[in-house]
């Protein structure tokens, strides 16, 4: 019996490194000032929180004064599209290449796509029921990519900003953010972006990419949970949003959350320095783990474009398979059974049975969508514990077809 978890769920959470927890430790215990205070134990904090920033901005190419700290991507998310239809709306008064417009004629148009994350979804549903503003959710192709012609084609007079996930959060797919950037720009249109699963594990450039708002969090590149940050380009016309003591220079009051900013910084500090090495390691892994899985079960299909040894069109760190006639979700919980964690659908929608609505969009089955079953990996994953994994799987699969009605009469599929 294996006692030793297995944690294959690197896109729901990482693990925090051993050194973003030491660096964060004394801010917990010795230097516990609040960055707002005049003293020097503050002016302390504040060198803190003011150097993550940097080595923030520094990886994405932007300058340290276009980051502002927030909880997390969720809230970056809702930040970017709400503040910036807000400052529409309200400013009234200026579009977004800076000219004046009169009131009430302003921009209300966004261009998203049906892979997005929830919290970019569910923003658009509220910014139309709240304040009038249309979305244009674009289709995938059955990878998952969007086609930026379809974006050329969406954008309108009334367009304010196109919103397109990076590395997508479930099937992995890397979109070509470069091209789309230079479209919206092109067209005077906002562009933003979420890159919480492709941060340090393919290039993000604010500059070469064109990029005006950005979404991050520290949880996926193994920091801390709870902090996250917000790129806004300068000039860009934002709404501030929490009002308060005027922190993050008036754009979002609230004590900032030092130990997290740092351990943000950290983390990030620490995969920089080695993103070269981290992404061949797990390329190395995902690209084993997909080979001996498909070799070894039958009607098995792996979700999102592949090809070996790439990462630039698929994060270097997911799998994402339908194994026909199982379901997923059982697959995963014999899986936690033999101490391996997986995830069913992205971890924010676990607890929903509907089929994901990201292998929908890709137009798989509901079958194919609900036997689909995510493994994301991490720099702390192993070969040994791949080679374990790509043991068990099929043994579970055989298992589960032999008790399944649907899997009796699995041949009826043919082999994708
Ligand atoms: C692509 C993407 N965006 C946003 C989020 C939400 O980030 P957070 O958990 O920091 O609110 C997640 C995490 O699940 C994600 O994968």
């Amino acid at each position: 019996m294996r006692f030793k978890l297995i944690y294959m769920d690197n896109g729901a959470t990482t693990k925090i490194d051993e050194n973003v927890l030491k660096s964060m430790m004394p801010y917990f215990t010795e230097k516990y000032a609040n960055p707002s205070s005049s003293h020097s134990f503050g002016q302390d904090a504040k060198d803190a929180v003011d150097k993550a920033r940097g080595r923030i901005a520094k990886a994405i190419g932007a300058d340290e004064h276009e980051i502002f700290f927030t909880s997390g991507g969720t809230e970056s998310n809702n930040w970017a599209l709400k503040g910036l239809a807000f400052a529409a709306m309200n400013a009234g008064k200026i579009d977004a290449s800076g000219k004046k417009i009169k009131s009430g004629e302003h921009k209300n148009h966004i261009i998203t796509t049906k892979i997005e994350h929830k919290s970019i979804l569910n923003v658009c549903e509220w910014l139309k029921e709240n304040a009038g503003f249309e979305t244009t959710y674009l289709d995938v192709d059955k990878d998952g990519f969007v086609n930026p012609e379809d974006i050329k084609k969406a954008i309108t007079k009334k367009t304010l900003l196109v919103s397109i996930i990076h590395g997508n959060n479930e099937v992995g797919t890397i979109q070509d953010i470069e091209t789309i950037g230079n479209i919206c720009k092109n067209a005077g249109v906002l562009f933003h972006t979420d890159v919480c699963q492709s941060f340090t594990k393919t290039l993000v450039d604010v500059q070469k990419q064109n990029i005006d708002l950005l979404t991050l969090n520290a949880h996926k590149v193994h920091g801390p949970k709870g902090i996250g940050a917000l790129f806004i380009r300068k000039g860009v016309e934002v709404m501030d949003w929490q009002q308060g003591g005027n922190h993050e220079k008036g754009m979002r009051s609230g004590t900032e959350n030092v130990h997290g900013i740092v351990g943000f910084g950290e983390a990030v500090k620490i995969a920089m320095k080695d993103v070269n090495k981290n992404v061949k390691h797990m390329i190395l892994l995902r690209d084993k783990l997909i080979k001996v899985i498909m070799d070894n079960v039958e009607n098995v299909k792996l979700n999102g474009y592949y090809k070996e040894g790439n990462s630039d069109k698929r994060l270097c760190n997911n799998v994402n398979f339908s194994f026909l006639a199982i379901e997923g979700e059982s697959l995963g919980g014999y899986l936690d059974q033999k101490f391996v964690c997986s995830s069913t659908g992205s971890a924010c929608n676990a607890r929903n049975l509907e089929p994901s609505y990201v292998l929908k969009a890709m137009e798989l089955t509901d079958e194919e969508a609900n036997g689909s079953l995510r493994l994301t990996l991490s720099k702390f994953n192993t070969e040994e514990e791949i080679d374990y994994v790509a043991k068990t799987i099929p043994k579970i699969v055989e298992k589960l077809r032999h008790i399944s009605p649907i899997g009796k009469v699995v041949n009826y599929f043919k082999k994708k």
